[in-house]
């Protein structure tokens, strides 16, 4: 089976590699769908965020690929054939955003599915906005993210090292 795992990945953080090695022991493939905002200016690019979960995610060869999505993840997902998609749940907090969206891409493609993998503990703070700024004020953030991706942010704050 394959599954769609979609966000915004601005950076792809271990809570987001939490999710997608769990998932690869349920699902065969999956289809990491990188959001294209065009409204919202994020701090990696849409290149540099596939590049870099590409090489994060190498080692599963072509049980991952990474794509680029604009305009509703219902069409996406249709697609590309695949009625599930992954998504991860750190706290109760996440979850009413999350029942939301799951309700209305329901009544857009009646066959759709998510499944909700809960973050493990150490994982269960990371958020995506709190790497950017912990890293843009100098913190460290080598725990909260794959090697990569922490390269990629000590290129873009160098002073900060
Ligand atoms: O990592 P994020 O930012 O929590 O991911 C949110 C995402 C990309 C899954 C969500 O914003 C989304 O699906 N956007 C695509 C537009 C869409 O389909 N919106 C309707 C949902 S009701």
């Amino acid at each position: 089976m394959q599954a769609i795992y979609p966000g915004s990945f601005d950076p792809f953080t271990n809570g987001h590699l939490d999710i997608v090695e769990r998932a690869l022991k349920v699902v065969d493939r999956l289809v990491i769908a990188v959001l294209n905002n065009t409204s919202k200016k994020g701090l990696l690019n849409l290149e540099q965020r596939i590049e870099i979960i590409y090489e994060v995610l190498k080692k599963y060869g072509d049980r991952i690929e990474v794509e680029s999505f604009s305009g509703l993840l219902v069409d996406f997902c249709q697609s590309k054939n695949t009625h599930v998609v992954i998504r991860g749940l750190r706290a109760v907090s996440d979850f009413d955003y999350e029942h939301a969206i799951f309700l209305m891409n329901r009544k857009m493609y009646p066959d759709f599915e998510t499944l909700f993998f809960m973050s493990s503990s150490d994982n269960s703070f990371i958020s995506s906005t709190i790497v950017k700024e912990v890293a843009s004020l100098g913190g460290k953030v080598t725990d909260q993210v794959p090697e990569a991706v922490n390269r990629k942010l000590l290129e873009i704050y160098p002073d900060k090292k």
